[in-house]
């Protein structure tokens, strides 16, 4: 395929998606397909709900934002963006978005297209799951008629400096044929920092592991939090002076949540017991990490005691400086304390009150609560706006012997005189 003849469509329009359709629309013919007309709308009126992308470059790009599949029938290079979340009942993977976006494209496959996959899977999703979907619906044959590709994708919301323009690309094709197209189209997003994979499965599994990865090394320094915790030391005690040896791997405590590291792990847990092997590492990140906000909700009463206290939240999404409320962890805070009896504001300066009501079913304050006084503080994301707060307006807030619980670290310098009471995780 001649670089002037790739026309290019992108399934799913969302974090990954849209930032990607941009790229690539500097380069080529490119179309933004995405389910939700609303999203749509939006970005053809220059507004990214995320804030991934300014409004004078979605104005400005020559990528055409459908949800009419009309609009994208003349793709030859399918990239499909669209979710991979966990089953509720039990975080099994959750392929049907990457199902239904297969069998919408299908029907649009003529010789010699591509579809490639973004999307995080476990490994044989693309070419034993998708690849045999496109073939039924088609009628085409997979590796001859059409061909598949899988190229992971690493951004991380709010990270300005790991961007789809920065960040090696990892591609793999069918054929080496396949990888080498698909190299060259990506090349062109990130001044041509790409790997090349040693295939597709080779591809899905290192995207796995990536996550998985920074979740156990954080389920690692959990648990050492909580037996550190009790002997009375303070973790960031502990990590200061490990962190001294050369290698030591510098994690931190806190909260796993969002829609990668909290949910890839089960991607690759799944494909392990697939294949017969019990994935205890993998699982025992997860167990742990998922039990962290309980735990943080429980020292605070375990040190406040149950019954009516005000507690305000500082920060709901699930990172610093970003809209993002995924799989927050902060909600498993909040309902503890409630469950304990306590009264909690929970305040976010970027979270959308009403995606945190319809998802959470919590009324979130948009602004910082006026002449209340809390019995306690609790710091959960460390947005811009918290840490540039100084003594006079934590103390506003706050009673004038309460307790302010950090679980960032954040402040653990700071010198609040010796009333109020500071607790870190
Ligand atoms: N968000 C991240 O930072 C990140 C980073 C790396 C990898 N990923 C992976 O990338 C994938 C996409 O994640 P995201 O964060 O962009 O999700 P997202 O929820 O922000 O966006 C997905 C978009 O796909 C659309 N969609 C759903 N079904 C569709 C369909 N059948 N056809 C067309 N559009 C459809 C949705 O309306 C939504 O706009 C996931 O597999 C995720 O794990 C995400």
């Amino acid at each position: 395929m001649a670089s002037s003849e790739v026309s290019i469509a992108v399934i799913g329009l969302g974090y990954v998606g849209m930032p990607l359709a941009v790229a690539l629309a500097g380069h080529y013919k490119v179309s933004g397909f995405d389910v939700s007309e609303a999203r749509v709308n939006e970005l053809k009126d220059g507004f990214d709900r995320n804030r991934e992308i300014g409004e004078d470059e979605l104005r400005s790009t020559s990528c055409q934002f459908t949800s009419d599949t009309a609009d994208i029938s003349g793709a030859n290079v399918y990239i499909v963006t669209v979710p991979t979340p966990v089953n509720e009942e039990d975080n099994t993977p959750d392929l049907s978005y990457v199902n239904a976006a297969s069998k919408m494209i299908a029907p649009l496959l003529k010789k010699g297209d591509i579809v490639v996959y973004e999307s995080t899977v476990y490994p044989g999703v693309t070419e034993d799951i998708c690849g045999k979907l496109l073939e039924e619906e088609s009628g085409l044959a997979c590796g001859s008629d059409f061909y598949l590709g899988y190229s992971p994708e690493r951004i991380n919301p709010g990270d300005t400096q790991h961007t789809v323009r920065t960040i090696t690309k990892v591609v793999a094709g069918q054929t080496p044929e396949i990888t080498d197209i698909l190299a060259e189209i990506y090349a062109t997003t990130n001044g041509g920092n790409i790997f090349k994979a040693a295939n597709i499965k080779t591809a899905e599994a290192s995207k796995a592991i990536e996550n998985a990865q920074s979740d156990i090394n954080v389920a690692f320094i959990n648990e050492v939090t909580k037996i550190v915790n009790e002997m009375d030391l303070s973790v960031y005690d502990v990590l200061d002076a490990a962190a001294t040896k050369w290698n030591f791997l510098k994690f931190t405590p806190g909260l796993v949540g969002g829609h990668c590291i909290s949910v890839d792990p089960y991607y690759l847990a799944q494909c392990a017991k697939e294949l017969g092997h019990e994935p205890e590492v993998i699982l025992a990140g997860r167990h742990i990490n998922d039990a962290m906000g309980r735990y943080f909700a429980k020292r605070l009463i375990a040190k406040m005691g149950e019954g009516k206290k005000d507690v305000l939240i500082l920060g709901f999404t699930f990172k610093e400086n970003i809209n993002d409320i995924r799989n927050t962890k902060v909600v498993d805070v909040y309902n503890t304390l409630k469950d304990a009896g306590y009264n909690v504001v929970v305040h976010d300066p970027h979270a959308a009150p009403d995606e945190v009501k319809a998802h959470y079913g919590i009324e979130l304050a948009a602004d910082l609560p006026e002449a209340v006084q809390f019995d306690a503080l609790v710091l959960a994301v460390s947005h811009n706006d918290y840490l540039g707060m100084d003594d006079a307006a934590l103390k506003g807030l706050l009673k004038a012997d309460g307790l302010l619980y950090d679980l960032k670290g954040l402040w653990r310098s700071r010198d609040f005189g010796n009333k109020i009471q500071y607790l870190t995780v």
